[in-house]
């Protein structure tokens, strides 16, 4: 169905307006290309009402996943094909911050929300950075079953490396990654205006049933 959509941004009156909207993320400003990726649910009711055929079945939640993973995927692949030509990326979640407001900046229709936003631009030779280490796969990888405590050992590994990791790419992370990722999830307030997401889809048009 091909449910998402992505608008190229490079007018900078433009993405100093998404800037502001993502908590004055200087990247947004600095990139040449800025990326919206849109989990897009008005072309294919535009496809149906053209066809003058019934197209309740995208009021569901079902089909927001859906346009969620069709957005995810095809971001993560152009940001693979970005860096195999040198380029370098910065995913900006914090485009949820503020939806509504977004949109505008877009002119999105009813039906089509911006799941994140893509930084594109060259990486500075002189400000080199490392890769984050990722859990380890004890962690992450479960064979046949899945098992919560007996993640603890890596996870406890883990937060060793990112701590020496936090330290040596001088990153502004009090604690380590268990520690550091909970205060993310601590409270309503740790989500910037992600708290309110419910109510800025349904006055976007999704009615998620
Ligand atoms: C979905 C998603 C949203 C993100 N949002 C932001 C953001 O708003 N601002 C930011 O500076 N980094 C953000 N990041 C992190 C950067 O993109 C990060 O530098 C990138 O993931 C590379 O780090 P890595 O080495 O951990 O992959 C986000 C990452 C992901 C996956």
């Amino acid at each position: 169905m091909q449910t998402w959509s992505v608008v190229a941004i490079e007018s900078p009156e433009r993405k100093d307006r998404l800037a502001q909207l993502a908590g004055n993320q200087a990247q947004i400003r600095q990139c040449p290309l800025f990326l919206l990726w849109l989990a897009d649910l008005a072309r294919l009711s535009h496809v149906a009402q053209g066809l003058r055929q019934s197209h309740d079945g995208l009021s569901y939640l079902e089909m927001f996943v859906t346009a969620i993973v069709d957005a995810a995927l095809a971001a993560q692949n152009a940001v693979v094909a970005a860096e195999s030509l040198g380029l370098g990326t910065v995913y900006i979640g914090a485009m949820r911050n503020h939806p509504e407001e977004v949109a505008k900046v877009l002119n999105l229709p009813p039906q089509v929300f911006t799941v994140f936003g893509l930084c594109v631009g060259y990486p500075d030779p002189a400000k080199p950075a490392a890769i984050n280490p990722r859990l380890p796969q004890p962690a992450i990888l479960h064979r046949e079953t899945y098992g919560l405590t007996e993640q603890d050992e890596a996870i406890a590994h883990y937060n060793a490396t990112m701590k020496a990791f936090y330290a040596d790419q001088k990153m502004d992370v009090s604690g380590n990654w268990s520690e550091h990722s909970t205060q993310r999830v601590a409270s309503a307030a740790a989500l910037s205006g992600r708290d309110r997401l419910k109510e800025a889809l349904s006055n976007l048009g999704f009615l998620l049933r």
